[in-house]
């Protein structure tokens, strides 16, 4: 067995018997000194930041200061450029029904989107708010560079914002961000990174991308749940609407003068999630110390495992290109004749191995396909190892013969 000094740091691979957890695109466990800066929160320093001068409440600005840097550093942003949010839903959501959008602003996005960067827009659109397009991908579902210019120049003056996925929940392709981001800003376009799926495997950094917004959630990187994080540069911030107003926004409030405060404290009205956001400094810490290139490697092997395993299978068709090292430490499969509900539970009982089955959110894509049964999806990290890979292959692969 290869070893891997990351599962000790994980309660629940260090039970006797732990599940083959392969559904980190999902959401991924937390190492301890996440749930002991969750929990310590609680046990040592229950105050409010920002308000209270008593210690605790010291304690907690502070914290919440040293969280900000830790996780704007972790994607090389200034600290005054990163907002908390709940997740990447609501980051994207700030950025949507934040904008002041003028009559036929045109927002592209991708033929792929998650259900949290298209729901936003088609609200916008429904509203008569903003015209959306989607570009369609190649064939493999690659990005299609060529048709997105192309779909840049027809839109001309018009081109608001374009909202892509770093990386894709669907089949873990990411896309050739820089590219996007340059050509859209040659179109005089402001760009949303949706990174929920790049920021827990990749090193990123805004300055070097160049974008204008970037929306991502800590539970996908080993954080708590209910954390999420939204970048945007100084001046793209300063012009989005404060949509949650109350404690903490503002310099001034009377009938007479309304006046918000500069910069992240204007779009995180309110108490904030104390315990989560130390939770998502200690998350931020843990991955600082693990080696990225090591991480794409070690996905990519595992999948390389998996794509070897299934893709000669006659029910199987993998989604997306065929070659694992494109689709990262993901495999999305659509099965043929199998209810893909009915194999995650198979998997789950029969070999205690939890993968993701359904529509992933991309509710979309599949019904512009007419692929009404979904698919089943693994996707590994940083504590998987190469015996889970081959388990989850010989697991599955029986279970699709005894189906099939
Ligand atoms: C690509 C992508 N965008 C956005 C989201 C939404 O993340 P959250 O539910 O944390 O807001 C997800 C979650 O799976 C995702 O994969």
């Amino acid at each position: 067995m290869v070893p891997n000094r990351f599962r000790e740091d994980f309660a629940p691979l260090r039970k006797e018997n732990p599940v083959c957890y392969l559904d980190n695109a999902c959401t991924t466990l937390r190492p301890d000194s996440v749930i002991e800066a969750v929990s310590s929160y609680y046990t040592e320093t229950p105050g409010c930041g920002g308000r209270s001068p008593h210690r605790w409440g010291y304690a907690v600005t502070l914290m919440m200061a040293q969280a900000r840097q830790a996780v704007a550093d972790f994607i090389s942003a200034p600290r005054d450029e990163l907002v908390f949010t709940l997740n990447s839903t609501a980051a994207i959501n700030q950025v949507a029904h934040g904008i002041n959008w003028k009559p036929g602003d045109v927002v592209i996005t991708s033929d792929k989107e998650h259900n949290s960067n298209f729901v936003p827009w088609l609200q916008l659109e429904n509203e008569g708010v903003v015209e959306v397009q989607q570009v369609s991908s190649n064939e493999d579902n690659t990005f299609d560079l060529q048709a997105f210019e192309n779909a840049c120049a027809q839109v001309g003056d018009n081109l608001r914002l374009v909202a892509i996925p770093f990386t894709s929940n669907l089949d873990g392709v990411t896309n050739p961000v820089a590219e996007i981001t340059k050509i859209a800003h040659d179109f005089g376009a402001e760009v949303l990174l949706d990174s929920a799926q790049a920021i827990p495997h990749n090193k990123v950094n805004v300055k070097d991308l160049g974008c204008d917004y970037l929306a991502f959630s800590l539970h996908k990187m080993l954080g708590p749940s209910g954390v999420g994080a939204l970048f945007a540069t100084e001046e793209s911030m300063a012009n989005l609407e404060t949509l949650s107003g109350g404690g903490t926004t503002i310099v001034s409030a009377s009938k007479d003068n309304l006046e918000f405060l500069p910069g992240p404290a204007r779009l995180e009205g309110g108490s904030s999630n104390y315990a989560g956001i130390a939770g998502a400094k200690a998350a931020v810490d843990y991955l600082s110390n693990v080696d990225f290139e090591w991480l794409s490697d070690h996905e990519i092997r595992l999948n390389q495992i998996i794509t070897d395993g299934v893709k000669d299978l006659d029910e199987i068709t993998i989604i997306g290109p065929s070659k694992a090292s494109v689709r990262g430490g993901m495999t999305a499969m659509l099965i043929d004749g199998i209810d893909v509900h009915d194999l995650a539970i198979i998997l789950d009982e029969a070999g205690s191995i939890m993968v993701r089955s359904g529509f992933h959110c991309v509710n979309h894509w599949f019904e512009s396909k007419g692929l009404a049964g979904g698919s089943l999806r693994t996707s590994a990290y940083l504590y998987n190892t190469e015996e889970e890979a081959r388990q989850f292959v010989d697991v599955f692969s029986e279970a699709i013969s005894a189906l099939g």
